[in-house]
Formats: C-alpha cells, sequence, structure tokens
C-alpha cells in the first residue's frame, strides 16, 4: 500500500471517530489530525488519543495530507469540497462515508467539473444511535460491510488504497455502481426507516394515542425501533438520495395495495402467498446472518470425530425419501388443487426444491415437521422468477426443474453451489435440444444452465446412454409441455417416482419393460402424498447394524421401492442379517420396517443389475466390503465418478487411509476386506462420503476425523443425534 505519512480526518463523529480509532490500532494512518466544527470534540479526540494533532479549521491542514477521509453529514459534503478545492494536493487520496452516493457524486462534479480521480466514494454499513467522539468504538467495523462505489475515471490504485484501509479496520469491502447503491440503500434502509417514523407518527397523532401505546407490545416495538434514530440526518438522506426512495416507495405501496385487494376479497390463497413468501425470505435471511443456511453452509467447516460405538441398539425412523420429496413439491405446484405432503425430507436439497417453487409464485405453506402444504397453479400457472434459481447441491433440483422450466412461458437461469456446478447437464440438455427447447450450459456443459421460455417443444422417442432416473425424469416432465408422445427406453432399471407419482396425480403414464411414455397436454390433479423414510438413508443404518458386534436395530417406514432395493440384496449376499416386516403400501409406494442384526460379512462380485437399484448406496456398501472377509467387486458403476463427488475415488482414498487395500478401474473397485485403522479422511463435499466414513468408525481400532461434513444436511438432518441413539458415537467439532 502507498505509504501514508499523514491522514486527515475531517467530521469527528462516531463514524469518522471510530475510523480514526481503528487505523491507529492497525498502524495505518501515520500522524493523524483530526477536524471538527466543535473545538471541545477535537480536544476530547486528542485527550483519548484518538489523533495527534487537530482544529475546527480543516484548510490548515488540507495540503499536507496524503489521505483525507470526510465523515461530515451528506449535506455538509459541498461545503467540504470547497474547502478542499484550492488546497488539495493531486495526489492526495479523497474518500467519504455518505450514506447516499448520487448526491456526493453531483456535489463533487458541481465543484470540480468532473470527479476527481483520486477521490473515492464510500458507505461503512455500520452506525449506532449515539453521536459523536465519546461513542466511537474501534471495533465498529470488525465485520461490517463497507461499499466503495468507484467510478470509471477513479484511479485504481486509490481505490485499492481505501479498500486496503477499511480491511485494516476489520470491514468487509464490497464494490457497486453508485446508483445501484443508492437503489440498495433506498430499499433497505431507507424505506424502513421512512415506514417506522410515518407508522409511529400516525398512531401517536390520532386521539387515543396513549392509550395505544399502552397496549402496544411486541410487534409494535420491534417495527418501530428505528423511528428514535435522528431526525436531522433522516431528513438530509432523503433530500439527498430522494429518487431511488421514491421507487423504493412506489413499490413498497403497490404490494401493500396488493395485500389490500387480497384482505378486502378474502382471498386466502393471495394472502397466504404474500405471508409465506415473506416469512420464507425472513428465515433464509436470518440463517444468512446466523451463518447457518444453505448458502453460508459453504462457509461453515464442521468436522466429525468418531470412536468405535456400543453395540447397538434401539428403533428409529429415517427422515423422508429425498426423491419423492423433490417430486411432491414438483407435481403438487404443478397440479390442479391443494397437495398435502407428510413425511416431507427438511434437508437442504429438497428444500432447495421448494425454494424454487416460492420463487415462482407457488402458495407453499410449511415445511412444519414433514408437513407441507402445496397449493398448486397447474402446469401453466407459475411465474417467472425475480432472479436465478439457487438449487445449493441438489443434482435432482436441476435435472429435474431443466425439463419442467423447458416448456415454460418464461427464461430461468439454474444454478448452485460449488460442487454441483462441476457436475455434468449435458445429459439433459441433449435430450431437451431435441424436444424443441433452448437450453445453454457454461463450458464444459456444467452449470448454470440457461432455459429460455416460450419454446414449442415436441415429443421425442429418447434412448437413454446411461441408466440415470434424472434424465429420464426430466426428458418425462419436459413431455408434460410437449405435443404428441414422450417416451424414454433406459438400459437398466432406474428409481420410478416420477412415473408412479404422475400416476397418482391422474396423468397417464404408459410403462411397458424399459420404456415409459405419455401424452403431452394433460393435466395434473392434486393428490396427498405420504413419503415413506428414505432407503438411501436407512442404508447407513442397514451397514451399521450390520458389521457392529452383538447389535440389533429395527428401521421403521423405510421406501422398498422395487427400483432402490439394492442395497437389501446386495448386503443380504454379502451374509447380511436384515428381515423385511409390516410390509404395507402408501400413496403407491411399497414400505415395510427394517430388521438389522449383527453378521459376519463376506466379500461378493457385485451382481451388475443391481447397480442402479443401489446407486447412492456405494459408499456405505464399500464400508461393508472393507469389514467383509474377502474381495468384493464392483463394475458397470461409472455414474459413481458423478455424483456429488467422485465416489470411488474418493472412498478409495478414504480406505487407504485407514489401511484397507483396494484397487481403483475406471467404473468400479476391488475392495480388499481387513482391519480398518483410525485416520484422517475427507467428505469432499459429499453428505454420503461423510455419513459412510462414521459407519466405518464402528470397526476401526482408532478415531476417525472426517473433515468438512456440513453437507450431510442436504439430505439427512440429525444423523448424528439418531446415530448417537442407537449407539454410535460420533462428535461434531466446529473447525
Ligand atoms: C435421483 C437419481 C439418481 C440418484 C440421485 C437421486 C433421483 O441420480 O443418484 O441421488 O431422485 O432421480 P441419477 O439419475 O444421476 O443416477
Amino acid at each position: 500500500m502507498k505509504s501514508i505519512k499523514k491522514t486527515l480526518v475531517i467530521g469527528l463523529g462516531l463514524i469518522g471517530g471510530s475510523l480514526a480509532l481503528a487505523l491507529r490500532k492497525a498502524g495505518l494512518a501515520g500522524t493523524i489530525i483530526g477536524c471538527d466544527r466543535d473545538q471541545e470534540e477535537v480536544d476530547l479526540a486528542i485527550q483519548i488519543g484518538m489523533i495527534d494533532q487537530g482544529s475546527t479549521q480543516a484548510e490548515d491542514w488540507i495540503a499536507e495530507a496524503d489521505l483525507i477521509i470526510v465523515s461530515v453529514p451528506v449535506i455538509a459534503m459541498e461545503s467540504v469540497m470547497e474547502q478542499l478545492k484550492p488546497l488539495l494536493r493531486p495526489d492526495t487520496i479523497v474518500t467519504d462515508v455518505g450514506s447516499s452516493k448520487g448526491s456526493v457524486l453531483q456535489s463533487a462534479v458541481k465543484i470540480w467539473g468532473a470527479l476527481p480521480a483520486n477521490f473515492i466514494l464510500g458507505h461503512p454499513i455500520a452506525g449506532s444511535e449515539k453521536s459523536g467522539v465519546s461513542a466511537a468504538l474501534v471495533d465498529l467495523y470488525q465485520n461490517h460491510k463497507v461499499i466503495l462505489t468507484p467510478a470509471p475515471e477513479n484511479n485504481p490504485q486509490a481505490v485499492s488504497v481505501v479498500s486496503q484501509m477499511w480491511q485494516a479496520a476489520g470491514a468487509e469491502v464490497l464494490t457497486m455502481d453508485i446508483e445501484r447503491h443508492d437503489e440498495v440503500l433506498a430499499a433497505t434502509s431507507h424505506l424502513p426507516h421512512m415506514l417506522a417514523f410515518s407508522l409511529v407518527d400516525t398512531l401517536a397523532s390520532q386521539d387515543e394515542s396513549l392509550e395505544i401505546f399502552r397496549y402496544a407490545a411486541g410487534g409494535f416495538r420491534d417495527f418501530t425501533r428505528i423511528a428514535a434514530s435522528d431526525p436531522v440526518m433522516w431528513r438530509d438522506i432523503y433530500i439527498a438520495n430522494k429518487p431511488a426512495v421514491l421507487q423504493a416507495l412506489t413499490e413498497f405501496e403497490q404490494g401493500l395495495s396488493r395485500l389490500r385487494t387480497a384482505i378486502e376479497e378474502s382471498d386466502s390463497d393471495a394472502m397466504l402467498g404474500i405471508f409465506t413468501r415473506a416469512k420464507a425470505a425472513r428465515e433464509h435471511f436470518s440463517r444468512i446472518l446466523e451463518n447457518s443456511a444453505y448458502i453460508p453452509m459453504q462457509n461453515k467447516l464442521i468436522n466429525y470425530r468418531t470412536a468405535p460405538g456400543t453395540a447397538l441398539s434401539g428403533r428409529i425412523r429415517v427422515p423422508g425419501d429425498k426423491s419423492v420429496s423433490h417430486r411432491s413439491i414438483m407435481l403438487g405446484s404443478l397440479a390442479e388443487g391443494v397437495t398435502h405432503v407428510k413425511g416431507f425430507l427438511e434437508g437442504e436439497d429438497s428444500l432447495a426444491t421448494l425454494q424454487a417453487f416460492r420463487d415462482m409464485g407457488v402458495v407453499i405453506e410449511g415445511p412444519h415437521q414433514g408437513e407441507v402444504t402445496i397449493h398448486g397453479v397447474g402446469l401453466n400457472g407459475l411465474k417467472k422468477p425475480a432472479g436465478a434459481l439457487y438449487l445449493g447441491n441438489s443434482g435432482t433440483s436441476m435435472r429435474l426443474l431443466a425439463g419442467l422450466l423447458a416448456g415454460q412461458a418464461f427464461d430461468v437461469e439454474l444454478t448452485g453451489d460449488a460442487s454441483l456446478t462441476k457436475r455434468p447437464m449435458e445429459r439433459v440438455a441433449k435430450p431437451l435440444r431435441e424436444m424443441g427447447a433452448v437450453v445453454e450450459t457454461a463450458e464444459g456443459g456444467r452449470p448454470p444452465m440457461m432455459i429460455r421460455g416460450g419454446q414449442s417443444l415436441k415429443g421425442i422417442d429418447y434412448k437413454m446412454p446411461m441408466a440415470s432416473a434424472q434424465v429420464k425424469s426430466c426428458v418425462l416432465l419436459a413431455g408434460l409441455y410437449a405435443e404428441g408422445e414422450t417416451k424414454t427406453t433406459e438400459p437398466a432399471p432406474t428409481r420410478d417416482h416420477t412415473e408412479r407419482m404422475l400416476s397418482g396425480f391422474g396423468y397417464e403414464v404408459v410403462r411397458d419393460g424399459a420404456t415409459a411414455s405419455l401424452q403431452g397436454g394433460g393435466k395434473l390433479k392434486a393428490s396427498d402424498i405420504d413419503v415413506p423414510s428414505d432407503i438411501s438413508s436407512a442404508a447407513f443404518f442397514m451397514v451399521a447394524g450390520s458389521i457392529a458386534e452383538r447389535s440389533e436395530i429395527l428401521i421403521e417406514h423405510v421406501g422398498m421401492n422395487p427400483t432402490r432395493i439394492g442395497i437389501v440384496n446386495i448386503l443380504r449376499e454379502m451374509g447380511a442379517d436384515i428381515t423385511l416386516e409390516n410390509e404395507s403400501e402408501v400413496g403407491g409406494e411399497p414400505v415395510a420396517d427394517v430388521r438389522v442384526r449383527s453378521a459376519d460379512l463376506k466379500g461378493i462380485d457385485i451382481p451388475q443389475d443391481q447397480v442402479p437399484l443401489a446407486i447412492d448406496e456405494f459408499p456405505v456398501l464399500f464400508v461393508a466390503a472393507a469389514c467383509a472377509e474377502g474381495v468384493t467387486r464392483l463394475r458397470g458403476a461409472e455414474e459413481l465418478r458423478v455424483k456429488e463427488s467422485d465416489r470411488i475415488q474418493v472412498m478409495a482414498d478414504g480406505l487407504l487411509a485407514l489401511g484397507i487395500e483396494c484397487t481403483v478401474y475406471e467404473d468400479g473397485i476391488d475392495i480388499v476386506g481387513g482391519k480398518l485403522g483410525g485416520g484422517r479422511v475427507h467428505s469432499h463435499d459429499d453428505h454420503r462420503i461423510a455419513m459412510s466414513f462414521a459407519v466405518a468408525s464402528l470397526r476401526a481400532e482408532g478415531e476417525i476425523f472426517i473433515e468438512d461434513c456440513a453437507n450431510v444436511a442436504t439430505s439427512f438432518p440429525g444423523f448424528v443425534e439418531l446415530a448417537n441413539g442407537v449407539g454410535m458415537n460420533i462428535s461434531v467439532e466446529e473447525a
């Protein structure tokens, strides 16, 4: 950073004073000179060591300063600039802290004719109701955001100096253009303050105001706290940021009038729509602030430390099936009428699907303890979302949505997290293009995906090159919007939840061996859904109960769809003691309670026809193989390389680290059963890898430390509690 020998702070209020304190602490600002209208404030600032020298006359110091921070109210900016103009050296860097930027730019243009190259406009998003030198805090900017609004005429070096200055004060620096800054602040700060001032003023001027305030508890108090802010400052802000504030107010008035109409007309759906969308948005926002939703999940690092557990015992119920949960939201949203869902998986993946449909205007109540109510909008009732649909870690959401969005009237962009962004989407883009859809992907056929609306789709007869339920479902869902018949033929049976649920919603799907077909242009009729427990989640406990000694557990109400039971078949062939009890059917899907007892497993050649039927269960099956006697061989499983991680390589790396011998092939692996040692493994952003190694700990001779396990929340919220409840020994450590 350019060396700063002298810094001049003009205005020693809370903002300028706190910055002086923080820069002094960071040792970055050289000699600090402070100026304020009030001599007593200057004296106090010198006395507490905030500044080295100062006075009420900024003119005396301008020519010698290398850096000038103008921290006066926006309304006073222009007169400070007038003082600066004749004395400012061309190499001195100037920045300000005003909360509206358009007006500061205008003043600068008025004074200098154009914004000086070294004058960088900025705005720290921090403050408090207090003011003056005595209120200044050295850590006011710690973990707060500062927005810089560099203009094209600005000198990039000066931008970098100002940015480093704020970082040294502990702030996170963002950049935005001036207009955007003013719009964002108008909407997020200026409008809410205006509403609070106005509401309190309106209520206070009613005759019975005293009575009203006596009863005004939580809601009023929460909503109007900010009406106690500084009136002069806020008057200045509304004058300075008038156009953006009025625009935000217009949009708010339109929203309020929609709500007014909904109330006048007792329009329950419209009211619920507004409230559920707002509630979800507010919760999402709170989670961002608390660092706990799927956006921050990428930032939050959770590790598992596992130790061998005791003999496992107990009766458990694992969360709802992920595949069925996704589809319940999709078909419920596109149906006519109201769909009630029970047993919905409240994991990040299925919540991403739920949020996507809310973003497209569907009213969805819940989830509350697995219950969700979806107010279907019909096949053509979705609305264009305001922005891209963010699908987190969920490949199922992206691939299935691509199909049903290909037939909409609007354009939509699908994005996801770092892991999803690496996954192949060409496999769905290709058949969709054959149907007439316009689908763009990023380089290498990866997300984000852009789907152009307003295309007319035609049915196709698609011979799938890989056994993928997501590709099949994508094509069939696009087929709902296509002219004529859409047909898919799969090379091996894959999960058929889409076909079953479409039939359950009254949409005819003809199934003939490997082929499924439907006619476009029909309707879906709302139908209640009881989501069975996820066999893919139960799988961890099937292996755990088998490999742990003297164990017996019962896993209730597990989905036993024949296209998903590869795990049971393979484990049984390895010698596992698994029995099914209470077999029944719920909403077109078979379910059973699964009893698992310890058993001595032996290595096998995994039958290839079982591979698609156990596709998500291989990570934990590899753990079973590591505990089995002899060699387990898997082939024909190249799809495992394009899951949330390359599951063949990542599991092999982890098993090798724990002392298990294995050989990797392009489409599979050989695993030699043996003694599992302790060690350190990495989940590679993959929930099922994390849970599989937690299960491995049951037979490990030492502790297994599993890095990066926050992802478990995508499919199995509550995994650790449930596992420890039956006798496993996992502790969660936040990194
Ligand atoms: C799923 C299909 C499978 C599976 C995924 C869920 C689905 O993916 O791995 O977890 O819900 O359709 P592929 O279709 O890529 O095999």
